[in-house]
């Protein structure tokens, strides 16, 4: 199998000269590729001894300031058509913008917009650097494009700072490589109902309730799923995430709207992951608006602390009703649940999961990988409530 390895201009750029004898040490062909940052760091020389083969550099030749020649000229499409794999370790903060923007102004990026094989990108650059939003946001555009991003370590950096961005280990990287060339497909033919990210309950016009679910694991269940084969359907409260390529996507804002999403796709289903914090107090019809607190009467079915904030009569709160006979599908966050055991007799994980209880069966909460095994139930229609929690 032949691979490409992307070097782009960072620190850990010597680190990709040991990643290139490890990739040809697991019987991997491995042609190099350096950005004109990446030359800053290394020069050519190291890999072409490596590799025994040449580096190739620039987007027009040996040189990008000497003469082109046809053959450098359609080279990038006779890689692309050549390779099994696409890997850049290290990946900069540079080259993930271009590659989200699809910008394709050197060998690299030219590359990676005319290749079809599987792309792995493992970043590495300083913490402020990797946290910033915007390489944030080009990483979830990347992930919903399908490229496997291999996460960075937390550790002391080059820069002297602490935090995530060192070059993940070799053998992570190795592994993100072997998976993208022979993922598992031990989830064809399953569909996967999943929900995630938080959900808003509104109070009145201006006031919601809300938690602080980011919804990345329920987006990274989705990813993992349709990885190995699934068809999924990703039910999602608003998050700044975006979906996964592949996957049926439905937003909804409310735990009841989430609910009803969750009770309209169980049919397909064969595997269900509740991974959304769906709010367990829907707050029903808005309260008076702002102003006239306490005028009128609380909707039937409000919990005492929303009564306290209100100052409105005492009430009880009304349940949505869908899947099963309890509160959403999906249990809320820990945040609320927390919240909301000291009101309830009965423990928010186990009325969680008795909203799927009665057509679905459980299996054992775990990491994604775990947590996407396959129903055996007799008693349900092939579907299983997996908690993640
Ligand atoms: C000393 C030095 C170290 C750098 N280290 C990194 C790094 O680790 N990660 C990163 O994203 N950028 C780093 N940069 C910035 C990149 O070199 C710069 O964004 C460059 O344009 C990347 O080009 P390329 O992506 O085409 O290789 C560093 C710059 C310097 C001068």
């Amino acid at each position: 199998m032949r691979i490409a390895l992307g070097v782009t201009g960072g620190v850990a750029a010597y680190k990709a000269a040991e990643l290139a004898r490890r990739l040809q040490q697991d019987t991997f062909d491995v042609e190099v590729i350096m950005t004109r940052g990446a030359e800053e760091f290394l020069r050519p020389l190291t890999f072409a001894a490596i590799t025994g083969d040449k580096v190739i550099p620039g987007m027009f030749g040996p040189s990008d300031s000497g003469p082109a020649n046809v053959e450098s000229a359609i080279e990038h499409i006779a890689v692309a058509q050549r390779i099994d794999l696409l890997l850049i370790a290290p990946a900069t903060a540079d080259i993930l913008a271009k590659l989200a923007a699809g910008i394709a102004d050197d060998f690299l990026t030219t590359l990676y917009l005319a290749t079809k094989a599987p792309v792995v990108v493992a970043p590495a650059m300083n913490v402020n650097m990797w946290e910033h939003a915007a390489t944030q946001e080009n990483l979830a555009r990347l992930r919903a494009r399908g490229v496997r991003v291999v996460d960075p370590d937390e550790g002391y950096l080059a820069c002297g700072m602490t935090g995530a961005g060192r070059l993940a280990g070799h053998e992570a990287i190795l592994q993100a490589v072997r998976e993208a060339l022979s993922p598992r497909r031990d989830l064809a033919g399953e569909t996967v109902l999943i929900t995630a990210g938080p959900t808003c309950e509104d109070i009145d016009p201006v006031r919601y309730l809300t938690n602080r679910s980011s919804g990345r694991m329920g987006y990274a269940l989705a990813e993992a799923a349709l990885s190995r084969g699934a068809a999924v359907v990703l039910v999602s409260g608003p998050t700044s995430l975006a979906p996964p390529a592949g996957a049926g996507f439905v937003a909804v804002r409310s735990a009841g709207g989430m609910n009803r999403a969750v009770g309209q796709h169980l049919e397909p289903s064969t595997i269900i992951v509740m991974g959304g914090a769906a709010g367990r107090h829907p707050a029903g019809p808005w309260a008076p608006p702002k102003g006239e607190r306490g005028a009128a009467p609380l909707p039937a079915g409000c919990p005492p602390w929303s009564r306290a904030r209100t100052g409105g009569p005492p009430a009880s709160c009304s349940s949505p009703r869908g899947v099963g006979a309890s509160p959403p599908a999906a249990s809320s966050g820990r945040e609320m649940s927390r919240r909301t055991s000291r009101n309830r007799p009965t423990s928010p994980r186990r009325r969680s999961h008795s909203a799927t209880a009665d057509r679905a069966s459980t299996v054992q909460p775990g990491m994604p990988s775990a947590s996407l095994s396959r129903a055996k139930s007799s008693r349900s229609r092939r579907a299983s409530a997996v908690r993640p929690w």
